[in-house]
């Protein structure tokens, strides 16, 4: 588990174990959702921001899903591959994270720890720096901030890296955030608008007729939902299938691992193709992380260890002499494409769904819970979330 489990928990007027005194069973929200991750949460967030009443169901405890597990890392051109709605997109979510943070500290008390430190892509081969060139060359077409370092330069940005290092990619606007406090402070702030958020209450059912959602059945009742938003992370295409929609979402299991940082300071996110390494606010270095699609037990195992503390070790050499904290896992939703699926369910009216974020939830969250927020009230996105349709998914698969 990763330490932050153990931090800071929601009041318990916040989070109930079952529905609250007095619950009926047959209140009726504005949206219900489905999911306490921090794409569910920034939903929650961003609809009782707008005046709307709001449920929120969570199998198991607020962040306990991927979005507990994340490094946190705000990539949105370290992790982009070409130019494209996907890049803006995230360049979109990385800007609104700068003020997000602040804004949900002021409301809650609760500090999401964003920093803005840059990450810092290195190269120790020549194939690997190819790529680099590769990718600083249509960034800088693109007009985005990217720096190409030398050895040296990138030495003394970051001095503890290996004697190994042939060259390395700064993105300076790239941050990060405490990935379990983001997601707790967006359920804190919501509750504060007057959401409802409901903890170890799985959604095991829909009511459902003629194209509509009408609700969710949970565990202390029926529940009436003007819309229904599916924020379900790895298990969304399970839920899904309860109504007979296609959603290929599957896992995509994540594991990474936390030392002690002394011996190793590091400021921006530090990554090669091997591992990356992400200095938090509490003085440990989190190193991430590998991926097995399709598994969906999601315990670190002594081998995904031993693969993560051989490269860290190797691209920080002091890393090697950190003390061991903890290591964990977590199953990031996966899609056919790596794009994350936003807007209606294809075929019904009032059912969206906000989830495949794969690697990039944490970063697309308040782009996402924007968007959603808005298309679950009837209203219009202001970002364009039409090249993350459910329906492209569905005809790229042919159905
Ligand atoms: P989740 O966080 O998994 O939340 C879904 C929730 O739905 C779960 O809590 C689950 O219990 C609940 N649920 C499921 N079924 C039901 C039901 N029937 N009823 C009620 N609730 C239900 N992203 C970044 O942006 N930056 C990073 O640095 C980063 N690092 C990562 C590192 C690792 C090791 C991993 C695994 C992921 C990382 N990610 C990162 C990806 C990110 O964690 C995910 O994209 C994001 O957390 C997905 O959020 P989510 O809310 O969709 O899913
Ligand atoms: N975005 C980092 C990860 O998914 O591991």
């Amino acid at each position: 588990m990763p330490p932050e489990a153990s931090g800071p928990q929601l009041p318990a007027s916040v989070a109930s174990a079952s529905h609250p005194p007095g619950f009926s069973g047959s209140r009726f929200f504005d949206v219900a959702i489905v999911g306490g991750g921090v794409i569910g949460c920034s939903v929650a967030y961003h609809a009782a921001r707008r005046g709307a009443s709001v449920a929120l169901f969570e199998a198991d405890r607020i962040s306990s899903g991927a979005s507990g597990a994340a490094a946190g890392m705000l990539n949105a051109q370290a992790e982009s591959h070409e130019p494209g709605p996907m890049l803006d997109l995230m360049v979109e979510s990385r800007r609104m994270h700068e003020t997000f943070s602040e804004r949900l500290r002021e409301e809650t008390g609760l500090d999401p720890e964003y920093v803005r430190a840059g990450t810092l892509r290195v190269a120790t081969d020549e194939a690997f720096a190819e790529k680099l060139a590769g990718a600083y060359s249509w960034q800088k077409e693109e007009g985005l901030s990217v720096e190409w370092l030398d050895a040296d330069e990138a030495r003394d940005l970051e001095p503890g890296l290996s004697p190994e290092t042939l060259a390395a990619l700064y993105f300076p606007e790239e941050g990060q955030v405490n990935s379990p406090r983001l997601v707790k402070s967006l359920a804190l702030a919501a509750t504060k608008m007057g959401a409802d958020i409901f903890e170890h209450a799985p959604v095991f059912g829909f009511l459902a007729e003629n194209g509509r959602v009408a609700g969710v059945r949970a565990p202390g009742g029926d529940i009436n939902a003007g819309s229904v938003v599916l924020a379900g992370g790895a298990a969304s295409g399970r839920l899904a299938a309860e109504l007979g929609v296609e959603l290929p979402v599957s896992p995509v299991k994540g594991e990474i691992l936390s030392v002690e940082a002394r011996r190793a300071p590091i400021s921006a996110n530090v990554w090669d193709d091997a591992c990356y390494l992400v200095a938090k606010r509490d003085g440990r270095i989190v190193v991430g992380a590998t991926e097995e699609v399709g598994v969906y037990d999601r315990r670190p195992t002594l081998g995904g260890v031993a693969r993560l503390s051989s490269a860290a070790s190797k691209l920080i050499p002091e890393m090697a002499g950190c003390p061991f904290v903890s290591a964990w896992g977590g199953l990031r939703p996966g899609t056919p494409d790596g794009a994350p699926i936003i807007g209606h369910a294809e075929g019904w009216d009032n059912l969206l769904i906000a989830t495949g974020h794969y690697r990039n939830g944490v970063l697309l969250a308040p782009v996402t819970g924007e968007a959603v927020s808005a298309l679950a009230l009837g209203e219009e996105s202001a970002v364009d979330v039409s090249p993350f349709s459910h329906r492209r998914i569905m005809e790229a698969a042919g159905l």
